[in-house]
């Protein structure tokens, strides 16, 4: 697929957005969008109008109701798209057939098929796609990513990642869609971790790996429904390796099945030094050195801003008013679920699965960059 030039806005001031779902993880997305200046959060819908219109109360948003009222608002120039995994494509192509640019959470769509149309849509339409995570703009993976580009670990050369827990039934009080089709521990979590990789080495051009489930059902823990049963319809248990373009491989777990947790594990190998990153489903922490010869970690503490999800909204935002292209990118976020998508494959099948699609290079985000600071001028 060409890269399109990316849109440019005429319109001036804040960047008028529009919040599709109002559940969870909306309202860590609304403790950054309506503390940022250059942005301004004008409406929220969801399926469920009672919740958009407790969320607009919560944060004084002007204006909220169905799926439509955001996307007929003439003062959107961003659609928010915070729904469940299963809608997300149906949502975002709504979006951007009613001119709207795109932000939608992870995973960016549930099979290639929907995505493609999905991007080929939006670079038809000259609308932009930003997608999660978000979580490579915070300060400790930017301040990692940094260093590796500045050439203090060497080449880089392999990449071990784990995430490793007992599974989400314990605590979340409806998990049984964390445990079907376009979830388990590899779509929910694979994007941080497979993300933060790419930027580290670049494209992934094949993978290999192996996925077990221990249980076909499992019991809800906690909650109204505490005791009920329901089925596990994908491996929970993941063991993937990939090799990029560079030549560069890495090895990733990603479970459910572990009484021990174990998160936010990624280390990167290089000719010269071993990075630890922070965990990549957060903003911020400690980024460890060990050069060759050296018998302790190092500690670099992480520079730069970390308010968290939103964050890729406003760079897509101030983006877009500038013409330039914006870092959390659809395509980027295209070639980790096609990477995800040929791992489950490749678990299918027992062998090796190419991987077609490219990612595009992020830019490093500016050390100074100020969120909470005004720079696309005062009201439209
Ligand atoms: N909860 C978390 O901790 C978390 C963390 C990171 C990312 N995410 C991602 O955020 C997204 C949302 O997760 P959540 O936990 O907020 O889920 P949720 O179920 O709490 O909220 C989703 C909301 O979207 C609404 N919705 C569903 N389909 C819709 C449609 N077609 N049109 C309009 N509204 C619709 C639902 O009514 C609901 O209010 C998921 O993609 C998830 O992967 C969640």
């Amino acid at each position: 697929m060409s890269i399109p030039a990316p849109a440019k806005s005429s319109r001036k001031g804040p960047v008028g957005v529009g919040v599709i779902g109002a559940g969870n993880i909306s309202k860590q997305y609304l403790d950054s969008l309506t503390v940022f200046p250059d942005l301004k959060v004008h409406v929220i819908a969801d399926l469920f109008e009672e919740a958009a219109a407790a969320r607009a109360k919560e944060y004084g948003i002007p204006e909220w109701g169905g799926v439509d009222k955001a996307l007929n608002h003439p003062d959107v120039e961003i659609i928010v798209n915070l729904t469940i995994p299963a809608a997300h494509v149906e949502v975002a192509t709504a979006a951007v057939n009613a001119g709207k640019h795109v932000w939608t959470e992870k995973p960016f769509s549930l099979d290639r098929e929907s995505g493609l149309g999905l991007l080929k849509a939006a670079d038809s339409a000259g609308i932009r796609l930003g997608c999660a995570p978000d979580t490579f703009l915070g300060a400790g993976l930017q301040t990692a990513l940094r260093l590796i580009q500045r050439g203090d670990i060497g080449t880089p050369l392999t990449g071990m990642t784990t995430f490793q827990t007992p599974g989400p039934e314990s605590w979340h009080p409806n998990p049984a869609f964390l445990f079907q089709y376009g979830a388990g521990p590899l779509f929910d979590m694979g994007p941080y971790y497979l993300t933060t990789l790419v930027q580290a080495f670049g494209s992934i051009r094949k993978v290999a790996a192996v996925g077990s489930k221990a249980k076909d059902i499992r019991v809800i823990g906690s909650g109204p429904k505490a005791g009920e049963e329901f089925t596990v319809e994908v491996p929970t248990h993941v063991s993937a390796m990939a090799q990029f373009e560079s030549g560069a491989s890495s090895h990733s777990v990603f479970s459910f099945e572990s009484p021990r947790t174990r998160m936010g594990f990624v280390e990167i190998t290089g000719t010269e030094a071993t990075i630890s990153l922070p965990d990549p489903n957060n903003f911020d922490g400690d980024v460890r050195l060990w050069r060759a010869g050296d018998e302790d970690w190092t500690t670099i503490p992480a520079t730069g801003p970390a308010n968290g999800r939103g964050m890729g909204v406003l760079d897509m935002a101030r983006s877009l008013r500038a013409g330039v292209p914006h870092r959390a990118t659809g395509s980027l976020a295209y070639h980790v679920l096609d990477a995800m998508v040929s791992i489950s494959e490749s678990i299918d099948s027992g062998t090796f699965v190419d991987v077609e699609s490219s990612a595009p290079a992020s830019a490093p985000l500016p050390v100074d960059w100020a969120p909470e600071t005004m720079t696309l001028g005062g009201h439209a």
